[in-house]
């Protein structure tokens, strides 16, 4: 019986996706641009069994519940698109703190789509599975492809997917600072709907972004790291602010997240390149250079312990690890 074995690297949004115009296609309002990143990752291991029910291991535990209903719902789509019915063992396991503002998500579902896909024979292409991770966390259409990825909101199931912008060849990364490994306590899905729901400006953050976008593109285009630096911090701040303008409110930043935020700033006006962005959840990612990397350490290192503070370069497309 067929066994397989898929690596996704997680990635973390530079132009944030926050908020869903259709909640079970998971179309958002507007385009999102990450960066993949290869010390982040998910490796899916899946099967056929001869059994009644599928099983999920997450990191070595048996899933059931809510954790465990999600998966399955998301197994059925491949079952009604390949027209088979057979049950899948699933293990997964994140190389790196689940659920602590690092998107397991994204690197989870986009595994787990590229394992589906072998398991069930589908041979869909690259597109057609961020279509399908998409369905399991938005933010995972963009982890099958490597390197700087833009997802196209798009406005059916067929017409939202993410593509590769490109392979960055030039010098940038993420350093992750670990401010609470705790599981967050307002999930994305939850906190974007809310948002979507009650914040005033939610409508502007939309708009825009548009221009975000835009702009993040040209960017990219000229390979100015300090002009996609700006627009990422400009973008996380606004998402913030939709967040916190919510009822009731949402505020994932912690006491530390803002000094570090304050360090991040106070380092550029010394002329190291760094700028910071923050999902949902209180830890600071700092887009950086590979160069720069022991000096914002070494200026954290009385408010973070080394530890906490973990580099990664820019990841690979999904890739297929085996295949029996
Ligand atoms: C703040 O992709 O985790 O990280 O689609 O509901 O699964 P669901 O949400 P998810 O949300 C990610 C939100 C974000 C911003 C981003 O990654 O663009």
């Amino acid at each position: 019986m067929k066994k397989v074995a898929v690596k996704a690297n997680s990635n973390i949004a530079l132009i944030k996706y926050w908020g869903k115009k259709d909640e079970d296609l998971i179309i958002p309002y507007n385009d999102s641009i990450s960066l993949t990143l290869e010390e982040f990752y998910t490796i899916t291991k899946a099967e056929i069994i001869e059994a009644d029910k599928d099983e999920f291991y997450l990191n070595g535990d048996l899933q059931e519940g809510k954790e465990y209903d999600k998966f399955k719902a998301f197994v059925d789509l491949f079952r009604e698109k390949s027209e088979k019915d057979i049950k899948v063992k699933v293990e997964s396991k994140n190389y790196f703190p689940t659920a602590a503002g690092l998107a397991s998500s994204a690197s989870g579902y986009a595994a787990l789509a590229g394992a589906l896909d072998q398991i069930f024979d589908l041979n869909l292409s690259k597109k057609e599975i961020s279509i399908m991770a998409r369905k399991g966390s938005g933010s995972a259409s963009r982890s099958v492809f490597g390197g700087l990825v833009q997802w196209h909101r798009g406005n059916s199931d067929q017409t939202s997917f993410a593509e590769k912008i490109e392979d960055p060849t030039w010098d940038i990364g993420m350093l992750a600072i670990i401010v609470n490994d705790k599981k967050k306590k307002i999930l994305s899905r939850a906190g974007m709907k809310q948002t979507v729901e009650t914040c005033p400006y939610y409508k502007t953050w939309v708009e825009s972004t548009h221009k975000d976008i835009d702009q993040m593109r040209d960017a990219i285009n000229r390979k100015d790291f300090d002009a996609i630096g700006k627009l990422a911090e400009f973008s996380a701040l606004k998402m913030h602010a939709t967040m916190m303008a919510t009822d009731p409110s949402i505020i994932y930043m912690e006491g530390l997240s803002i000094e570090i935020i304050n360090r991040v700033k106070q380092m550029r006006a010394e002329g190291i390149k760094a700028y910071f962005t923050m999902d949902a959840g209180p830890n600071v990612k700092i887009i950086t250079q590979e160069k720069y990397v022991d000096k914002i350490k070494e200026s954290l290192s009385d408010i973070v312990e080394q530890d906490r503070m973990i580099y990664s370069g820019v990841g690979k497309d999904l890739e297929i690890l085996e295949v029996e």
